[in-house]
C-alpha cells in the first residue's frame, strides 16, 4: 500500500529493559517504570515475564494477593501457564497465546500464580503485563474482564504470507480486535520473517512504541537498529510506523499505541489515581478492607 501523504515516524528514544523482581520474587524485564522512562502515556508500565525455565514439580512463584485501582492490566501469554482470581469471584486461566484484559477499575484484590498443570509438566514461562492508565472519569467504574483464548485473537496477514499479527487491540493487516478499549489503543504482536517489511498506520495523536521480543529489526525513518529486549519510543512526526526484519531469524515484537491522557498522574504501587488524596484514599479502602476479599 502507498499512501503518498502518509508521514514515516521517526524513532525518538532506544530504551533497554531492565532485569528487575516482581510479585513473590519471578524475573521481569522491563522498559517502563524505569530510571529512563517513568511511563509513557497512557501506559503505565511494561513486563516481559520470564523466559523462565521452571523444572517439572517447581518451584514456581508469582504474584500473590494484592491489589489494583485506577486503571488496567493486560495479561498476554506466550508460553507456559497462569491462574487467577479476585475479590469480584472471578476466576481463570491463561496458556500460551491467551489474552486477559482486566479494567480494575474502583478496585480488585487479584492473585496470579503460575498454573499447577503447567508447573507438574515444567517448561518455558514467558509473557508480557502491560499496565494502561484510565481517564479520570473511569478511574472507579465497575471491574470487567475480557477475556479470550488464542484461537480467539484475530490475526492478520500480509499477501504474502510474511507478516503475522496478532491483533490484541485495534486494528492491523485488515483484523480488527475483538478486545474493546476505554480509550483508542492498539496492541499487536507482529512476526515478521526475514527480509519482510511493515508499514502500520499510527495516527499521530498515539504515542507509539515497540517492544522486541525476538530477533533484529531496523525501525523508523531513519532506520534505527533494535534487539530483543529493547523499547524503541516513535516520535509522533509522522502517520505510519515502518520497521522491517534485518536478520536472518523471525522478528518478535509488540507494537503499542495509545491516546495520551494527558491528565496528572500520581501513583504509588498499585494504585495509580490522578492526586495524593486519592492514593490516600485508596491505602486507607485497602487497609479498611473495602477491596474484599478472594475466596479460595
Ligand atoms: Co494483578
Amino acid at each position: 500500500m502507498t499512501n503518498t501523504n502518509a508521514r514515516t515516524r521517526s524513532v525518538a528514544r532506544t530504551i533497554d529493559g531492565v532485569r528487575t523482581l516482581e510479585g513473590a520474587g519471578f524475573s521481569v524485564r522491563r522498559p517502563f517504570p524505569t530510571e529512563a522512562l517513568d511511563f509513557f502515556d497512557p501506559f503505565l508500565l511494561l513486563d516481559e515475564m520470564g523466559p523462565t525455565e521452571i523444572a517439572p514439580g517447581g518451584p514456581s512463584v508469582g504474584a500473590p494477593t494484592h491489589p489494583h485501582r485506577g486503571f488496567e492490566t493486560v495479561t498476554y501469554l506466550l508460553e507456559g501457564g497462569m491462574r487467577h482470581k479476585d475479590s469480584k469471584g472471578h476466576a481463570g486461566k491463561l496458556g500460551p497465546g491467551d489474552v486477559q484484559w482486566m479494567t480494575a477499575g474502583a478496585g480488585v484484590l487479584h492473585d496470579e500464580l503460575p498454573d499447577e498443570n503447567f508447573v507438574r509438566r515444567g517448561g518455558t514461562q514467558h509473557g508480557f503485563q502491560l499496565w494502561v492508565n484510565l481517564p479520570r472519569k473511569d478511574k472507579f467504574v465497575e471491574p470487567r474482564y475480557q477475556e479470550f483464548p488464542a484461537a480467539g485473537i484475530p490475526t492478520g496477514r500480509s499477501a504474502d504470507g510474511k507478516v503475522v499479527v496478532k491483533v490484541i487491540a485495534g486494528e492491523a493487516l485488515g483484523a480488527r480486535a475483538v478486545i474493546e478499549t476505554r480509550t483508542p489503543i492498539f496492541y499487536l504482536h507482529f512476526t515478521v520473517a526475514p527480509g519482510a517489511a511493515v508499514t502500520q498506520p499510527a495516527p499521530k495523536e498515539f504515542n507509539v512504541f515497540a517492544t522486541i521480543i525476538h530477533g533484529d529489526g531496523r525501525f523508523g525513518s531513519q532506520e534505527i537498529p533494535g534487539a530483543e529486549g529493547q523499547t524503541l519510543l516513535f516520535a509522533a512526526d509522522g502517520d505510519t510506523v515502518t520497521f522491517r526484519n534485518s536478520g536472518t531469524e523471525p522478528l518478535s515484537l509488540l507494537l503499542l499505541g495509545g491516546v495520551p491522557l494527558n491528565e496528572p498522574v500520581a501513583r504509588y504501587g498499585p494504585f495509580v489515581m490522578n492526586t495524593q488524596p486519592e492514593i490516600v484514599q485508596a491505602i486507607r479502602d485497602f487497609q479498611s478492607g473495602r477491596f474484599g476479599s478472594i475466596e479460595s
